[in-house]
Formats: C-alpha cells, sequence, structure tokens
C-alpha cells in the first residue's frame, strides 16, 4: 500500500511542484484547500490539484470556523502585532493544520505536507500545531528541503507539465484571507522602496479613495452590523473590508521580526480589520472601568505574540482567550466611523452599557458630580508625593 501524505494546498507554483515531488517520493497526494476567505475559485483550484497529480482533492469551506474561533478573540484583543500587523495569516495557520490533521485521520495517512519555506513563521505554526495535535506525524515541507531557486522551480514545472500561471510572474509573494492580505518579495526587499501601486488590490490610494461615513455595531465585543445592516460575520467582515477599502483604509508597510529572527519588510492590506479594531477599541472605552482598559492592554500583547509565535494550540493561549472573553460582556454599542483618505477616525460612539454618564461629566445643567468630594480625593491622592517632598527637604537640610 502506497504511503499517504495530505498537502495544504492553494493552487500556486510552490504547492503544485510540491504535489509532483511528493509523487515522485513514493507518496499517494491527498491536497487539502482550506477556505479561509481568499475569494478564489477553490474548485478549479481542486481541478488543477488532480491534473497534477493528487489522488484526492478536499476543499473545505472554514470560513465562519474562521470567524468565530479565531477572529472574534483577536477582536477582543485588538490584536495587533508590533502594534500594526492585524495577523490575518498568523490566524489562519493553526485552523488550517487542524484540518490538515483531521483529514490525515480520516485518509489514515502517515505524514502532513505544507509549501511553506525555511525562512518564515509559517512553518514554525505549521509544524507546531500538527505536532501538537497530531503526535507522530512527519511533517514534509518540499520547498525547506529542495532547496530550488524560483527559475529553478519553474523550470521544473514545465518539465514535468505543471501549468505557471501568469501570477507567477508577479515578483511577490502574497497571503490572503478574511481578514488581510500581506505582500512580500520582489522590490519591497529594499525597506526604503515605497511599494509599487501594484501591490495593493482591496485598498484605493489615497488619491482616489472616497470620503464616507460607517457605523460598527458590536454585541458582547462581536461586530452585528454594519451602518444599520446584520450579517453574519464573514459576511460582515467581507463588506466592512470593501467599503474601508474604497477610502484607502487598511494599507500597512511594516518592518518586522519573524520569530526565526529575521527582520522582514512587509506590506499589508486589511481594510476590515483595522476599521473594526478602531471601532471595537472604541465601544471598549466607553463601556469598561479605566483599571480594566489599563490592565487589558498587556494581555493583547501577550496575546499577539502568541499568535503571531505558532503557540495557538498551548495552554497559555487558552488562558489568554478566557480572560479576553470575559472582558467582553459589556462590550455592546455602535461607533461610526469617518472613512477618508485612508483613515478612520471616530466621530461617534454611544451604548446602553456605557461607564460614561453625561450627569458626572457635565459642565452644564444636570451636574450631578459632586464637586466638594474632590478636595478629600486630592488630600488623600497627594499625600505620599507630599511626604516624599518633605523627607527630600528635610535630608538636604541636613547634608548642609
Ligand atoms: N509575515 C506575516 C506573518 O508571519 C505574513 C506571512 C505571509 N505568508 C506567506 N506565506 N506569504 O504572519
Amino acid at each position: 500500500m502506497a504511503k499517504r501524505v495530505v498537502l495544504a494546498y492553494s493552487g500556486g507554483l510552490d504547492t503544485s511542484v510540491a504535489i509532483r515531488w511528493l509523487a515522485d517520493q513514493g507518496y499517494e497526494v491527498v491536497t487539502a484547500t482550506v477556505d479561509v476567505g481568499e475569494a478564489k475559485d477553490l474548485e478549479a483550484v481542486a481541478q488543477k490539484a488532480m491534473r497534477v497529480g493528487a489522488k484526492d482533492a478536499y476543499v473545505i469551506d472554514a470560513k465562519e470556523e474562521f470567524c468565530s474561533e479565531f477572529l472574534v478573540p483577536a477582536i477582543a484583543a485588538n490584536a495587533l502585532y508590533q502594534g500594526r500587523y492585524p495577523l490575518a495569516t498568523a490566524l489562519a495557520r493553526p485552523l488550517i493544520a487542524r484540518h490538515l490533521c483531521r483529514i490525515a485521520d480520516e485518509t489514515m495517512a502517515e505524514a502532513i505536507s505544507h509549501g511553506c519555506t525555511g525562512k518564515g513563521n509559517d512553518q514554525v505554526r505549521f509544524d507546531v500545531a500538527i505536532e501538537t495535535l497530531r503526535p507522530g506525524t512527519r511533517v514534509i515541507a518540499p520547498a525547506r528541503e529542495w532547496g530550488l531557486t524560483r527559475e529553478e522551480e519553474i523550470a521544473y514545472a514545465q518539465e514535468h507539465g505543471i501549468p505557471v500561471s501568469a501570477t507567477v510572474k508577479s515578483p511577490f509573494s502574497v497571503d490572503a484571507n478574511l481578514w488581510g492580505r500581506s505582500v512580500e518579495g520582489g522590490v519591497l526587499e529594499d525597506p526604503w522602496q515605497a511599494p509599487p501601486e501594484e501591490c495593493y488590490v482591496w485598498t484605493k490610494s489615497p488619491a482616489e479613495a472616497i470620503a464616507q461615513e460607517m457605523v460598527v455595531s458590536f454585541a458582547e465585543g462581536v461586530p452585528i452590523s454594519l451602518s444599520g445592516e446584520e450579517l453574519p460575520l464573514p459576511f460582515l467582515i467581507a463588506k466592512a473590508a470593501e467599503v474601508a477599502g474604497a477610502s484607502g483604509v487598511g494599507r500597512i508597510d511594516l518592518l518586522e521580526d519573524r520569530l526565526v529572527g529575521i527582520k522582514s519588510r512587509e506590506i499589508y492590506e486589511a481594510p476590515a480589520a483595522v476599521a473594526l479594531i478602531a471601532a471595537h477599541r472604541e465601544v471598549e472605552f466607553l463601556t469598561l472601568p479605566r483599571e480594566l482598559l489599563q490592565h487589558k492592554v498587556g494581555v493583547e500583547q501577550a496575546f499577539a505574540q502568541v499568535v503571531y509565535n505558532g503557540q495557538w494550540f498551548t495552554p497559555l493561549r487558552a488562558a489568554l482567550s478566557a480572560y479576553l472573553s470575559e472582558t467582553q460582556k459589556a462590550v455592546t454599542g455602535d461607533v461610526r466611523l469617518a472613512l477618508a483618505h485612508g483613515q478612520a477616525v471616530t466621530t461617534g460612539r454611544r451604548s446602553p452599557q456605557a461607564v460614561y454618564d453625561q450627569s458626572l461629566a457635565t459642565y452644564s445643567e444636570g451636574d450631578r458630580f459632586d464637586h466638594s468630594a474632590a478636595v478629600g480625593f486630592i488630600t488623600i491622592y497627594g499625600m505620599q508625593s507630599q511626604a516624599y517632598a518633605r523627607a527630600q527637604a528635610k535630608a538636604k537640610a541636613h547634608a548642609r
């Protein structure tokens, strides 16, 4: 009986060449294409897998699962790696890995394969997830092993009758899902070089960007409607990307620190993530007490780090998720964003659970704040700094 391998298949050149390469190693190849919202024709991708030499080709619609299990906590965490990158690729990897393991179980495969190189974060995310979920599985990363240059790879493909599409000639390496697109390589490797306009496909340039408003409504931390239209999360995110992208929102040019120690220049387009995180943060400002907001920042950063570093299936991530989910109970309300010139700016927020109380904040009629209480508060609040200043003055006097 042939040994079997489940290959994460995108339809691109690397994983197409991998099908043939694995078959040459004596494997029966089953491909798995996981739909996390890249919006391409995945049936055509599966057909290509079969043409190139796969024994079977699975397509899995995981958009719903991606949203409810991965993006909801990412929104609760306002998750941005190095303060900027919304982690689209990093969030999808563990989900893809889990499907690969499930299909490996179902097809009794001994190995799992992916197209990652030896230089990136994705290999770590896949390998660690697979080792954790399906111990004993052999992980094969052909691109990490074969050492082919891009040109040699194209030659190999042509020799073996593997179709090389026009997009292969594109100098960029792209990964995309519902939460965002990443673009790297080519001229972008020079961090001084401005990103050419063709990097961007989801966002308008500032010059072409339209000015508009968008109202995002949240229930317990989850976006539920856009400008009054209730939508299931996968559709809401796609719609938010379209709207915010038309205003040029979500372009990110980041000099990033990879887990493997390499600094790399990455271009991201994440119009939905940028707009929704901005709006979510705003509902939190309105509905959460100060101490929770301050404490939560540390957990948000830890969560982003853990996701980036491929530690999804760990007790630390589970504990951070539990904390984050607890914080979202009151995060219900609406935020109005003005979208223009590539920026999403808040112009209004409201909530039935607002901690903001106009009768405490007002300088006009109806003020309920007890001004006399402020005097006692200040006396006690300033007590230690006064005591310190007195002690310093005394020490100085003695020294003289
Ligand atoms: N640098 C980003 C990350 O580590 C994006 C990676 C994109 N992956 C890719 N195979 N093109 O999450």
